[in-house]
């Protein structure tokens, strides 16, 4: 069933709104046709968290909740899901949310402006989370910029919630939410705006017919990079085909050879599933972005964004990773390490579509990954360092190391590799294979990092690896 009436949970009552501007933002949406107010706009590009609010998502027969960027989401998205907002936190006899209650017991707000982001991301933990140790607490609300009360207060807010009942108004009404959301989750969606379009199927098969006939469309996933065109560059997208209605394609799945991960995977779910089989990629992967964009974004996206500082893609380039594109009738698996072009261009082709990517498993390799950036998280790479390899009898085997944020695409360290492979681990070695980066890469210099620190970095990087391979332990800022 195809309809152009978004349909969405607020205040315990579904609430339609038919035929909507599909590039409007939910942000614009809660401030001015809402008229809630609480929820702020600092950044409008994903950045500061000011614009935080919680989707409630039927999984599995529960409610799933997520904290979002509302500045750069489309409305649309919002089809089939709970919206919670900061003014829905207090309860109908006017007592403050455990969360709420915090702040203000540990002095957690000072201007005020940040502090409704600050509070939906805490409000996000305290539903997905049983205990909020530090580390939780952190990953919660690295999204989240405050600049004048500071994070302590906030971490202690925040800690204070170990104490508390976690039974708020939320999990007293969740079976009547439970079944409002099952009422409105079942249909596919399409708008014709003005010059506007807007396609969200839920099946692959549905998406093939639509692609067929609307080729020029740009597919949206987690729109942590497209809606960038219209927040920022203040463009417009004529038509679109939201991709992350298709759950058949949200999945993580392992042969024991490879693990696929289907296109709509959000990126936080891979996140703690990979971290059993390559703990680095994990660790990077804390540093993406913020909780709000993981909860939406893609490897699919990252990896058709092609950006040279994307960091899924030098850790997938060293794993020999594979992409599965699907167009109306073909399916092709193109090993990744050809799929990038130049500056954000890839062999994706008009009516194709990322599928799924497979990740191989190297269960007797070596792997690290490194993130290096000005801010620990929620900032982008400078430089993004990769290393698969093999040691056999003291000699290098099997090499693939990969680095972002040193050309115009994420690409392999060629040269470096062949200096490495067969080779023991010596110190002239080590030397000769930092040499030969400077064959591999010739780095910018933009306002992220200059061109000789990119290099300087990129070697240190690989000695990095190697101590650590050596010396059989971790050396990591953080610990
Ligand atoms: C605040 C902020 C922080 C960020 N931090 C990081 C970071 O630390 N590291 C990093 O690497 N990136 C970061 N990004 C960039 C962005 O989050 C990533 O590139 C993300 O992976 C894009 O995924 P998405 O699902 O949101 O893609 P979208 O924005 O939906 O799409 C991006 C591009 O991919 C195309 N596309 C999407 N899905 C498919 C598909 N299935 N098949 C073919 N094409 C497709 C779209 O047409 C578009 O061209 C950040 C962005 C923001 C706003
Ligand atoms: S307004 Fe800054 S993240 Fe949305
Ligand atoms: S309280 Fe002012 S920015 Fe956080």
């Amino acid at each position: 069933m195809t309809s152009n009436i978004i349909k969405f949970i607020h205040e315990d009552r579904i609430i339609e709104v038919r035929n909507p501007d599909p590039s409007e933002t939910l942000l614009n949406f809660v401030r001015t046709e809402l008229r809630k107010t609480g929820t702020k706009e600092g950044c409008a590009e994903g950045g500061c968290g000011a614009c935080t609010v919680v989707l409630g998502e039927l999984k599995n027969n529960q409610i799933n909740y997520i904290a979002v960027n509302s500045c750069i989401m489309f409305l649309p998205a919002l089809q089939g899901k709970q919206l919670i907002l900061v003014e829905d936190l207090i309860s109908e006899n006017g007592s403050l949310h455990p969360v709420q209650q915090a702040m203000v017991n540990y002095h957690g707000s000072q201007c005020g402006f940040c502090t409704p982001g600050f509070v939906m991301s805490l409000f996000s933990m305290f539903k997905n989370h049983g205990r909020f140790k530090d580390e939780v607490i952190k990953d919660s609300i690295a999204g989240n910029l405050c600049r004048c009360t500071g994070y302590q207060p906030i971490i202690k807010a925040a800690r204070s919630l170990n104490n508390r009942n976690k039974i708020d108004h939320f999990t007293r009404n969740k079976q009547s939410i439970i079944a409002l959301l099952k009422k409105i989750n079942n249909k596919s969606i399409a708008i014709y705006k003005k010059d506007k379009k807007y396609f969200a199927p839920r099946y692959i098969q549905e998406l093939k017919k639509i692609l067929k006939k609307n080729i020029d469309s740009h597919l949206l996933s987690g729109g942590t990079d497209l809606s960038l065109i219209v927040t920022k560059e203040r463009k417009d997208i004529n038509s679109v085909i939201y991709m992350n209605s298709i759950e058949e394609l949200n999945y993580i799945k392992n042969n024991g050879e490879y693990i696929e991960v289907g296109s709509t995977t959000p990126l936080i779910k891979f996140e703690n599933y990979i971290q059993k089989y390559y703990p680095d990629f994990t660790a990077v992967l804390k540093r993406y972005g913020s909780q709000q964009i993981r909860n939406v974004c893609t490897i699919a996206g990252n990896i058709a964004t092609a950006s040279p500082i994307g960091d899924t893609l030098p850790i997938l380039l060293s794993l020999d990773a594979k992409v599965v594109l699907k167009s109306i009738k073909k399916t092709k698996i193109i090993s990744l390490n050809d799929f990038f072009i130049d500056y954000r261009k890839t062999k994706l082709k008009k009516g194709q579509f990322i599928d799924s990517v497979r990740i191989p498993l190297f269960p007797k390799n070596i792997f690290k990954a490194y993130k290096i950036s000005k801010r620990f998280d929620d900032d982008i790479s400078s430089v993004c360092a990769s290393f698969n390899l093999e040691i056999i009898n003291e000699k290098v085997k099997n090499i693939k190391i990969a680095y972002g944020g040193m050309a115009s695409i994420p690409k392999r360290a060629k040269y470096c590799e062949k200096i490495l492979l067969n080779s023991s681990i010596t110190e002239p070695i080590i030397n000769k294979a930092k040499e030969a980066l400077e064959k591999d890469f010739k780095p910018i210099s933009d306002m992220r990092a200059s061109r000789k620190y990119r290099m300087e970095v990129a070697k240190n990087l690989l000695r990095k690896c190697f101590l650590e391979i050596t010396q059989k332990k971790l050396i990591r800022v953080m610990d």
